[in-house]
């Protein structure tokens, strides 16, 4: 018989989803378009060329879907709202789109599944000009925040502003591999603080009308092992680890960057306005993290690498201990990262918001059996359980993902799902690892 990790059982067990990566109907209802709609339409930005027009058609499939989850034991459901869908270019309420939301969190709720929903999880409306590099644009996000807290707020218990803002701040506009896709060191920090900004508007404008809504905020930090003992591999580390980690939660925390981040700001750093942290800083009910792996630095060599102050070490390929993706399979940075947050921040109460694999495994005979995965999640919850067990207040855990979908510019390269879909027929498959996480979920001490 399996041994099972131990939880207490007041432990919550979800899975997490994204809007753009599965819910299609890119243009039912008077959706709008984002800047993830843009991106797609340039050619050679998406590895596969697709987009997310049908993904995994959840818009017209969400009863099946939330069925799906309440077979499989899944109590807690990690979804985002498409701001895209939900307001129109002046920022009014568009009802076909709240509707949409309403169905869908009345067929959560009347399968007992409690839902954690994520304002923005990257899909930017692509009317608001500028983007995150535009002051406006954290305004415009707190007024779709109010029309949310308003017209869905009866039914959302638990609300997260944003997902991993260092992926549309870095990724975005300094890497330039995600929407909007520009390269420019300044830019991506000033986007880093509208990003923040709109964070605490947010907050600010959901608690002008509702005050029974736990709220909180999604990151990914980052823990960043030196390539070497060598200084300047150590101070690449660090570097990195500034970057992903204190740009984001300093100003959660009322506090100003690290010099060294303030200095490759540059002239943008006017932009920045006094009061702008003191916005940031709202009482947080939760913080969610994400976990996937860490990251090797070392000292800097090409221009580009030096203004960021790091260059990351890709893993060898052939090492045995990566996920299809090619990220390093290493529990012991759930453990390692949390306890570093704690050390530097006063965190509120945590939830693991994603961890999951990319295993490509593909269905064979009606099963899928992707053991990559599956020993991914056992050595990752193994590591979460003793992590609970030994004082972390951790509440609770969403697997990354429900189902396989558009892995953004991966398009539909890598498959994330504990549920298997096939694009052509849109059927779902449960592999090994969702009937390994109904079992845990539903034995004794979970
Ligand atoms: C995270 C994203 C999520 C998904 C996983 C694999 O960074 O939040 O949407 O793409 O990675």
């Amino acid at each position: 018989m399996t041994e099972f990790p131990h939880f207490p059982p007041s432990f919550e067990w979800g899975c997490a989803t994204a809007a753009f990566q599965i819910e299609g109907g890119a243009t039912e209802g008077g959706k709008l378009s984002s800047i993830w709609d843009d991106f797609c339409a340039q050619p050679g930005r998406i590895k596969d060329g697709s987009d997310g027009l049908i993904a995994c058609d959840h818009f017209h499939r969400f009863h099946e879907d939330v069925a799906l989850m309440a077979d499989l034991g899944f109590r807690h459901y990690r979804f985002s709202i498409a701001w895209t869908r939900v307001v129109d270019e002046q920022g009014r309420a568009n009802q076909a789109g709240l509707d949409f939301y309403r169905r869908l969190l009345t067929a959560l709720h009347e399968r007992g599944i409690t839902p954690n929903a994520t304002l923005f999880h990257w899909d930017l409306p692509s009317h608001l000009q500028g983007g995150w590099l535009h002051r406006d644009t954290a305004h415009r996000f707190a007024d779709y925040a109010l029309v949310v807290a308003r017209e869905l707020g009866d039914l959302l218990p638990r609300v997260a502003t944003l997902n991993e803002p260092w992926c549309s701040a870095f990724l975005g506009h300094d890497i330039g591999v995600f929407a909007p896709g520009v390269q420019d060191r300044p830019s991506s920090l000033l986007a880093a603080h509208h990003l923040m900004l709109a964070h605490g508007l947010g907050l600010q404008a959901w608690r002008s009308v509702r005050r029974d809504t736990q709220l909180g905020i999604v990151l990914n930090p980052e823990l960043c092992d030196a390539a070497s003992d060598a200084q300047q591999d150590v101070a690449a580390a660090r570097m990195a680890e500034l970057e992903r980690n204190d740009v984001f939660l300093n100003p959660l925390f009322n506090r100003e960057w690290p010099a060294e981040i303030l200095q490759q700001i540059g002239p943008l750093a006017e932009q920045r306005r006094p009061g702008d942290i003191a916005i940031c800083a709202q009482p947080l009910d939760f913080i969610g993290l994400n976990y996937y792996t860490r990251s090797i630095a070392q000292a800097p060599v090409s221009a580009e690498e030096q203004r960021r102050g790091y260059r990351f070490v890709p893993p060898d390929p052939q090492r045995p201990d990566l996920t299809d993706i090619g990220w390093e399979i290493y529990p012991q940075g759930l453990d390692r990262v949390t306890r570093n947050l704690l050390a530097k921040w006063p965190l509120p109460p945590i939830w693991i918001t994603e961890n999951g694999a990319a295993d490509n495994t593909p269905v064979t005979d009606g099963t899928c059996d992707d053991q990559m995965r599956l020993g991914y999640l056992q050595s990752h919850l193994a590591q979460l359980a003793q992590m609970v067990a030994g004082g972390i207040d951790i509440r609770g855990y969403y697997v990354w993902s429900l189902l396989d979908n558009f892995e953004w510019a991966q398009g539909y390269t890598q498959r994330f799902g504990v549920v298997h879909v096939d694009y052509a027929t849109q059927q779902r498959t449960p592999k090994s690892s969702a009937r390994w996480l109904q079992q845990l979920m539903s034995s004794p001490q979970a």
